[in-house]
């Protein structure tokens, strides 16, 4: 070792003791008689003394600049009265230095961990090293590694096993586009990395292994945001022979346990629950933020019988008028902010406009106001249960519509108008999904959740009759908005499997050629079995209160995929394309 303690370690107790410091220099100050140096490692900074009296050391002091690696060797000495730094925990002692050895030198880089000004994420990522230097991501990366401990410390005592399982794979699909990877030894072949390892932890139950669980990476070609990233991390859990209680009542244990020792919050367990129905009934979107109201209001059936042309037509052609009461809005929301919040209504999610009024102590102003008949008013009032001084905002529009444009509306309200306390956690599961949602886009359905997932037991006979209205045995995990963990109970029958397999557009060799291992396992004495995975990364962002998901990962990528540090992806020699007989084509324009 060339060190004997760590930049963080050094206390009153050590008085007098010898010892060896190695760090990076944080800061320099070059007094007359003695240069003070801030070095520090990941544990801390210790102040450290060179004094000109000891003349080879300061000597080589002088020529060191910021983020040198140095070496030093000395006393510690409690610091004068004066001198103590209560805000540093090796405040009150610095080293006496005796031997400076620069280990190596440093360039000017460009910029320093320590600084305060603001550094553009491209510089930051490109120079990972130096930004993985400052505090905050010092502070990330040891969070993250005290959380997946306690997640692997709770499964084990559980009795779950770790098991680890491949990368290169066939697809599973989670409703991402996959990564591929060519095969060299079977030409014209492709593995897929995994989407998560969903086939495999099920496989697992089959093989009798009751409770598995796994820190998964995840692979998934898919448009990135804030939260998400194209590969990712995982607490992947599956058990037998339980039901969905079992999962959620081992998740609620894991949370709690996570909140106390984090956070040192005492979580109420079991977490509160909403259907999905509810939860888009009262937020518009099946991962609310439950920090705050703002709830929406259907107001379909007034709408229906209005004056107002606007409201009616879409109440009369079966879509539906709901609102927001915004408290206090008319003293808080400008004019001019409402023309923008109409403007993110039609421009972000497509609706036709954003309906308001200004509920005042005369009666109501605003443009619907005028089109609206004043003897209606009061009973819009009474229905948004609306006080003077409140706003009221409305969009007549399809189901989904209303709901994504209200529910960015509360999301942007919420927020701005400071209705929660930002570093409040608030957790929730939302529960029976629908198994199947239409995908505009394709015109087809697709699984809601994967297509691995189980009916409801009372809603089995609808997987025939009316599969739309069939619900699953599904149950997210919200964290102030954030979906943090989803899962399901499974389907362990072949044939039910096969017919789900049908329902998602499959023809039987389709469904042969992709799962057919599935089917035949399921044929094979599958016990019933479930599981979930937790999104480790968003979870360590929200307990951590970072706002983005790059800020807990090591070497994240940027939105467009990239590693700008290393450059991936990159492109490769023309002899390995060859030997994967590979060849490239001109690019599409997209
Ligand atoms: P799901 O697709 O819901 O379920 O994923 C589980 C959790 O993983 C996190 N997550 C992501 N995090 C960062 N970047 C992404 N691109 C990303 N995608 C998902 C979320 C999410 O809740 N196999 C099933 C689980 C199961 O059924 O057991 C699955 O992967 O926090
Ligand atoms: P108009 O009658 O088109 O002038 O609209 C009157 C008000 O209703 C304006 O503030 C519009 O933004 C709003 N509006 C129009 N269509 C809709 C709609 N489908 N949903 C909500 N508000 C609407």
């Amino acid at each position: 070792m060339l060190r004997t303690h760590t930049c963080g370690e050094l206390r009153k107790e050590h008085a007098d003791n010898q010892v060896v410091l190695c760090g990076w220099v944080d800061r320099i100050r070059d007094h007359k008689n003695a240069l003070f140096i801030d070095l520090r490692d990941r544990y801390g900074i210790t102040q450290v003394v060179v004094n000109k009296t000891d003349e080879a050391a300061h000597a080589e002091g002088r020529k060191i600049a910021s983020e040198y690696v140095v070496k030093i060797t000395g006393s510690v000495a409690l610091r004068e009265a004066g001198q103590v730094n209560s805000k540093m925990p090796t405040g009150d002692i610095e080293v006496k230095t005796t031997e400076l050895e620069i280990l190596n030198a440093s360039k000017v880089l460009p910029f320093l961990p320590n600084s305060t000004d603001p550094i553009s994420e491209e510089v930051r990522l490109e120079y990972r090293y130096i930004d993985l230097r400052r505090k905050t991501m010092q502070r990330s990366l040891m969070l993250r590694n005290r959380m997946s401990k306690i997640m692997r410390d709770y499964l084990d005592e559980k009795g779950f096993l770790d098991v680890e399982t491949p990368i290169l794979g066939r697809s599973t699909p989670e409703g991402a586009r996959d990564y591929l990877v060519p095969s060299r030894v079977q030409q014209n072949m492709f593995y897929a990395l995994p989407q998560s390892p969903q086939l495999y932890k099920q496989i697992m139950m089959i093989a009798g292994y009751d409770r598995y669980y796994q820190i998964a990476r995840c692979f998934r070609d898919e448009d990135l945001r804030a939260d998400r990233q194209p590969e990712f991390t995982q607490l992947d859990i599956e058990m037998s022979f339980i039901d969905a209680e079992d999962i959620i009542g081992n998740i609620d244990g894991l949370m709690q346990r996570l909140a106390k020792e984090i956070l040192d919050i005492d979580l109420p367990i079991p977490l509160p629950r909403l259907t999905y129905d509810e939860a888009m009934r009262r937020f518009g979107h099946d991962a609310p933020d439950l920090r705050f109201g703002l709830e929406l209001v259907d107001c379909t059936k007034l709408a229906a019988e209005s004056g107002f042309q606007v409201f009616r037509s879409v109440a009369e052609s079966g879509n539906f008028v709901r609102g927001i009461r915004v408290p206090n809005g008319t003293n808080l929301l400008a004019r001019r902010r409402i023309d923008q919040l109409t403007a993110m209504v039609r421009d972000d999610y497509g609706a036709k406009g954003l309906a308001w009024v200004k509920v005042e102590e005369s009666g109501w102003s605003g443009p619907v106001a005028k089109n609206m008949p004043e003897e209606e008013h009061a009973r819009w009032t009474e229905t948004m249960e609306a006080e003077v001084g409140d706003l009221l905002l409305f969009v007549a529009d399809t189901w989904s519509v209303t709901c994504k444009a209200l529910h960015g509306i509360r999301k942007t309200l919420g927020a701005e108008l400071e209705l929660y306390d930002p570093s409040e956690k608030h957790f929730s599961w939302v529960v029976d999904f629908p198994m199947f949602e239409f995908d505009a886009d394709e015109q087809r359905w697709v699984a809601m959740h994967h297509p691995f997932t189980a009916a409801k037991d009372e809603d089995l006979e609808k997987l025939k009759s009316a599969p739309n209205e069939a619900r699953a045995k599904a149950y997210d995990l919200v964290i102030n908005g954030f979906e943090a963990g989803g899962g399901t109970i499974r389907i362990h029958q072949q044939d039910i499997q096969a017919h789900v397999f049908e329902l998602l557009g499959m023809t039987p060799e389709m469904a042969k050629d992709r799962f057919g291992f599935l089917l035949e396992a399921l044929q094979c004495g599958a016990p019933p079995h479930g599981g979930i995975a937790l999104g480790i990364d968003r979870l360590v962002m929200l307990f951590g209160g970072f706002d983005n998901i790059r800020d807990v990962i090591a070497f994240p990528k940027t939105q467009k995929a990239m590693d700008l540090m290393t450059g991936a992806p990159g492109s490769v020699d023309q002899k390995q394309l060859q030997e994967l007989n590979v060849a490239l084509v001109k690019p599409q324009r997209s």
